[in-house]
């Protein structure tokens, strides 16, 4: 019945009926995906994101309501890729007007980025984080069944493994306990939308757990705009590179690391965006709940980072030592075998792209969009 239904579903793109490569494909049942919902597609990853859909022909829509963000991104994604999309400032947690996204539009599925991301903040104001990231998600998944759309690709973070169990962390690893609201909605809303798709096996739910993303696109017209002081470390280095700040604190040297300073797993924004997209083929087979973490497998301390940052761009880099921050665990690394084996998707990007890519946009954007 569910492999009829995709057939017919996939008859209405004119694609699937004139090249026999995609009609083979559909006689196995697969669906065919055109018209992705991008939900906060104006942020750091979610236009990344945008422009690989794009290039790789899928149509799109995003709703952003823009508190993290700046509509300036989204010109700059038409402008890389030569292509229109459909943008709508709105609240995810607003059912109407997300009712009305999707009647205008027949949506395949939905990469959903929109939430509140800064740790700190969610510990002062853990109201307005669950009701943001929470609520917001249950509106989404309840319009997006009203309409008949049950494939979504969801925004989850290494935090819910909390302080892991092993190193390399694999897909295996048990959650863990997290220590702080923002971590918690993570780790809920992976429930929810499992929870979701066991009571309806329609559903494709593809949940992917981002390791550190940094750098920016290569042209250096995206990257990361953070409000205020960054919280994390790459664009706090960009911004005492560009002279904003006067130094970097480091927080802590004498964890049980190869230098003493935290280790964790940085992907180029640029590889976390392509993973979106090899994460449709997912849903494309009908792949019920899967679950990957989006990582390189290399582990890199805070003085890796800043050392590989002033050797490739060629700029100073002050720092000194601080306290250890609340929260923070010593290393934090995958496997990402999982994704390459059943996504065909792998990080190409290392640490001199990464650190040259960051650079660029910051020197270029002194200001972000601003
Ligand atoms: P971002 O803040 O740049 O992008 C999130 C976007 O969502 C913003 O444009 C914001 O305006 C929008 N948004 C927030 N709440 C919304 C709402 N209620 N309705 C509509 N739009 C809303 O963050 P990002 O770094 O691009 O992160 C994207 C997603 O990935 C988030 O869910 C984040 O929690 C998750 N994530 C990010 C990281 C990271 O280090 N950047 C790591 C793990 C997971
Ligand atoms: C942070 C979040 C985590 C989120 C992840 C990815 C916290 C406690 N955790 O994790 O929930 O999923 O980002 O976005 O914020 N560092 C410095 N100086 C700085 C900033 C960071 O030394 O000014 C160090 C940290 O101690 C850590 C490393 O740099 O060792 C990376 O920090 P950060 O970029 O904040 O990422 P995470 O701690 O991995």
């Amino acid at each position: 019945m569910r492999i009829i239904k995709n057939q017919l579903f996939c008859l209405k793109s004119i694609i699937y009926i004139v090249n026999p490569k995609y009609f083979f494909k559909n006689l196995k049942g697969e669906k065919c995906m055109s018209k992705i919902l991008v939900t906060g597609g104006a942020g750091f990853i979610g236009s990344h994101t945008c422009v690989e859909l794009l290039n790789a022909g899928y149509d799109i829509v995003i709703v952003d309501n823009l508190y993290n963000s700046n509509e300036k991104s989204l010109d700059r994604v038409k402008e890389l890729t030569g292509k229109d999309f459909s943008f709508y400032q709105y609240d995810i947690r607003d059912k109407e007007n997300m009712r009305k996204v999707f009647e205008n539009h027949k949506i395949d599925a939905c990469i959903h980025f929109a939430g509140l991301k800064a740790v700190g903040e969610s510990v002062e104001k853990p109201l307005e984080y669950y009701d943001n990231n929470i609520a917001g998600t249950l509106v989404l998944v309840e319009v997006m069944r009203n309409h008949g759309c049950k494939n979504i690709i969801f925004s989850s973070s290494a935090t819910v493994y909390g302080d892991p169990v092993e190193i390399p962390i694999t897909e295996n690893c048990p959650k863990g306990g997290c220590t702080n609201p923002y971590g918690w909605t993570k780790s809920m809303l992976e429930q929810v939308l499992m929870d979701v798709q066991k009571s309806d096996n329609e559903w494709n739910v593809v949940i992917l757990r981002y390791f550190n993303p940094v750098g920016a696109h290569a042209s250096g017209r995206i990257g990361e705009n953070p409000n205020g002081i960054p919280n994390n470390l790459m664009p706090y280095i960009t911004q005492v590179a560009v002279g904003k700040r006067a130094e970097l604190g480091v927080f802590g040297n004498d964890y049980p690391t190869h230098d003493g300073t935290g280790v964790r797993d940085y992907i180029h924004v640029v590889d976390l965006a392509n993973g979106h997209v090899a994460a449709l083929k997912a849903i494309q087979s009908n792949c019920g709940t899967s679950i990957y973490n989006m990582g390189t497998g290399n582990g890199y301390s805070v003085l890796d980072m800043v050392n590989a940052f002033v050797k490739v761009n060629g700029v100073e880099v002050p720092y000194s030592i601080k306290p250890r921050r609340a929260g923070d665990i010593a290393t934090c690394y995958c496997n990402p075998a999982k994704a390459k084996a059943e996504l065909g998707w792998e990080a190409k990007f290392g640490i001199e792209e990464m650190v040259r890519d960051s650079w660029n946009w910051q020197r270029e954007n002194p200001e972000g969009y601003r």
